[in-house]
């Protein structure tokens, strides 16, 4: 079954309250993406079309993916909430829990690695490990792609966007193509940039002067994508000062304990709860964690330390972040 991607278009209304209002998804955007971003880089091997996108987007809204056909990529991965889950930990099969927050999707086609500590390189590589995870899907992609070939219309849709039967190969670059097809961009921001002072209030530059200022929240979060991904440790999920593995899971260096990627803050505004476990539940409990530097790590970074910031400029840095 598919559902409307999103129930509120881009209005005269939605700008005037200057926060972000996202585009839907757009194969579109893989050629010229919106104001503000820069161009989305190629994937290796395959040239994308809109035919995979249309087909990838079919099968994010489709439970056909999951052992028992209950789960979607989109139970987990709501347009509404910004592509990802009000849960801390959304329900995967059987309401089973998955074992981290799931992310907002937006503009994961810029990104270098995936998952939150990075252990899978590509989005191609990435877009499969749902449909085998116990929690998440429950399913093995040979049966999964057996499944599509054996049932109309995904016979016939494979056919048309690959001029063949479905395969893991075709499978991984439809999803891979939706996936890169949710952006972010043309924000009040990216307007203020491109010249028209209106779009932002003075509230949102105050707060855009404090994240690149004294926040240094640049730093991590660098324009235009807000994200340098990259790993850090700001001390989120440690228990008594001790992080768990983060990012050393995948190097087996020490050093990378509990530093976890850069998530952008681009349509931040929309997918509470945030942080890998999903511990903070809003933008200003957010803030309230930067202001006191961070949670007590091992391996914090050095960047974070507490901020002096009054009631006003966290009042402003959360509104500047509804800007984005
Ligand atoms: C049961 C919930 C669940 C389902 C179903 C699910 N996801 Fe996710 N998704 C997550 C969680 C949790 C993570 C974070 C995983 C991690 O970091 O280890 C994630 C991460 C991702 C990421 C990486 C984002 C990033 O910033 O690195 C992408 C892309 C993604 N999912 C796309 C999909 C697609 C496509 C599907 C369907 C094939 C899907 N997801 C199905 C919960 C889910
Ligand atoms: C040292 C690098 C660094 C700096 C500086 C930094 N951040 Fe972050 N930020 C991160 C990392 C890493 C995460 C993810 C942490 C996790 O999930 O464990 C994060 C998460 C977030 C999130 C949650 C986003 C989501 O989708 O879950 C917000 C919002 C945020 N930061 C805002 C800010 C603001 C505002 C500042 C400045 C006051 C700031 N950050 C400074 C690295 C940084």
């Amino acid at each position: 079954m598919l559902r409307p991607l999103f129930a509120v278009a881009v209005t005269a209304a939605s700008l005037a309250a200057q926060q972000f209002e996202p585009q839907p998804p757009a194969f579109a955007f893989l050629q010229q993406p919106p104001r503000g971003l820069p161009p989305m880089p190629a994937p290796v091997g395959y040239t994308p079309t809109a035919a995979m996108c249309e087909l990838g987007k079919d099968l994010f809204h489709d439970g056909v993916l999951s052992k028992d056909r209950s789960v979607s990529c989109a139970s987990c991965h709501p347009a509404t909430t910004g592509f990802a889950h009000p849960d801390p930990k959304p329900p995967g099969i059987g309401g089973q829990k998955a074992a981290r927050h799931a992310p907002a999707l937006w503009n994961r086609g810029y990104g270098q690695l995936q998952r939150w500590d990075g252990s899978t390189p590509t989005l191609e590589q990435f877009v499969l490990e749902p449909i085998g995870d116990p929690k998440e899907m429950g399913h093995d992609v040979d049966g999964a792609v057996a499944r599509l070939n054996a049932e109309e219309p995904w016979r016939a849709k494979f056919t048309a966007a690959f001029g063949g039967p479905a395969s893991p190969k075709a499978l991984q670059q439809a999803l891979a193509t939706f996936v890169r097809g949710i952006v972010a961009g043309d924000a009040p921001y990216d307007r203020f940039l491109a010249g028209d002072p209106s779009v932002m209030t003075p509230q949102q530059r105050h707060g855009q002067w404090i994240f690149e200022s004294k926040g240094g929240c640049w730093k991590c979060h660098t324009p235009p994508l807000f994200t340098d991904e990259e790993f850090h440790a700001t001390g989120v999920g440690a228990v008594d000062g001790e992080p768990e593995a983060g990012h050393a899971a995948v190097t087996a260096d020490e050093a990378d304990r509990g530093k976890w990627k850069t998530p952008t803050l681009r349509a931040v505004r929309l997918s509470a709860p945030y942080m890998h476990d999903g511990s903070q539940r809003s933008l200003d409990e957010v803030v309230e964690f930067y202001a006191r530097g961070g949670n007590k790590s091992r391996n914090l970074d050095s960047r974070l330390k507490p901020l002096d910031l009054s009631a006003e400029d966290k009042a402003a840095l959360v509104a500047f972040l509804k800007s984005l």
